[in-house]
């Protein structure tokens, strides 16, 4: 997808109603996206831990959404975990459960191509019933929000859900979203889409106040977060969106046995080729 959050000059694009976007500090809890460049470098089960632990604290209520939507996989950490609303282990089959997607194609058929400006995207979020896309977890205080309906239809809406044409569209929509969440979770964990796309521009430069970026020690990985996080810095700092953008970098899939290759990814060595971090 070659949209104006992902790619190119557009991917800096700030509309007049992006301007004034979330200045107020407020009693509103917050967000906090788990980016990596590529998969598999344990981000999906930092988030979940993460999760269970601020939950278990009682650091009040905590949503977990999967925004990994080509590659859903946050679900199934808590498959044997979720409860109705009665609070019994839930029985029925998790994949018909909606969850994300299902709740943005909803939100882009009722916006229907049309202009929506900031009072009339507050309003639309605020008309959405959140329950029928969220999961409550065994644990007190912590719900899933899943990637979508697992049904025959899903890859196809994933690959052709065009979230540019709803950005230009309702671009204050993800503040609502943001501010609807909020409103009633103390922290959403958001897992993002890996790469530089539309998706993850949504996930790293819209929603978050905190960024934690897993990366695993090599060229590729570390390369691949440095430019996600130049472009998210970048947009937060030319954008009057007011709300801090902080990044916690975080290495996995350390190789503890091999000290010296250690000693050298983590402060540099064989000439130029490995810089550190
Ligand atoms: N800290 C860790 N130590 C060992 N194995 C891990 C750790 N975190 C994740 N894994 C394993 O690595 C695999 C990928 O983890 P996952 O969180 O799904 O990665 P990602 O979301 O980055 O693709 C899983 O099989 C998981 O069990
Ligand atoms: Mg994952």
């Amino acid at each position: 997808m070659s949209g104006r959050l992902g790619h190119g000059a557009g991917y800096r694009l700030h509309s007049p109603a992006a301007g004034k976007y979330m200045s107020a500090p407020s009693r509103r809890g917050q967000v906090i996206t788990f980016y990596s460049y590529k998969g598999g470098t344990g981000r999906t089960m930092a988030l979940a831990n993460v999760a269970c632990l601020l939950a278990k604290r009682g650091a009040g209520n905590v949503l977990m959404i999967d925004w990994d939507l080509e590659a859903p996989g946050l679900h199934r950490f808590f498959s044997d975990q979720l409860v109705d609303a009665s609070g019994k282990l839930w029985h029925r089959g998790l994949d018909t459960q909606l969850g994300l997607l299902d709740l943005f194609r909803d939100l882009d058929q009722r916006i229907d191509g049309s202009q929506y400006g900031e009072d009339e995207a507050a309003e639309l979020l605020k008309s959405v019933d959140l329950d029928r896309y969220i999961m409550r977890c065994a644990v007190p205080s912590l719900s899933l929000m899943k990637a979508g309906r697992f049904d025959n239809d899903y890859s196809t809406s994933v690959n052709t859900f065009a979230w540019d044409r709803l950005y230009e569209h309702a671009p204050w929509l993800f503040k609502s979203f943001v501010d609807r969440l909020t409103d009633r979770f103390a922290y959403v964990l958001v897992d993002s889409r890996t790469g530089l796309t539309d998706s993850s521009g949504i996930c790293t430069m819209l929603l978050p106040e905190k960024l934690v970026v897993v990366f695993t020690p090599n060229t590729q990985s570390l390369t691949g977060i440095v430019e996600l996080i130049q472009r998210a810095t970048t947009y937060r700092a030319e954008s009057e969106d007011l709300r801090p953008l902080i990044v916690f970098p975080l290495a996995s899939r350390i190789e503890m046995s091999e000290e010296e290759l250690r000693r050298q990814w983590r402060y540099g060595g064989e000439g130029e080729t490995v810089q550190g971090y």
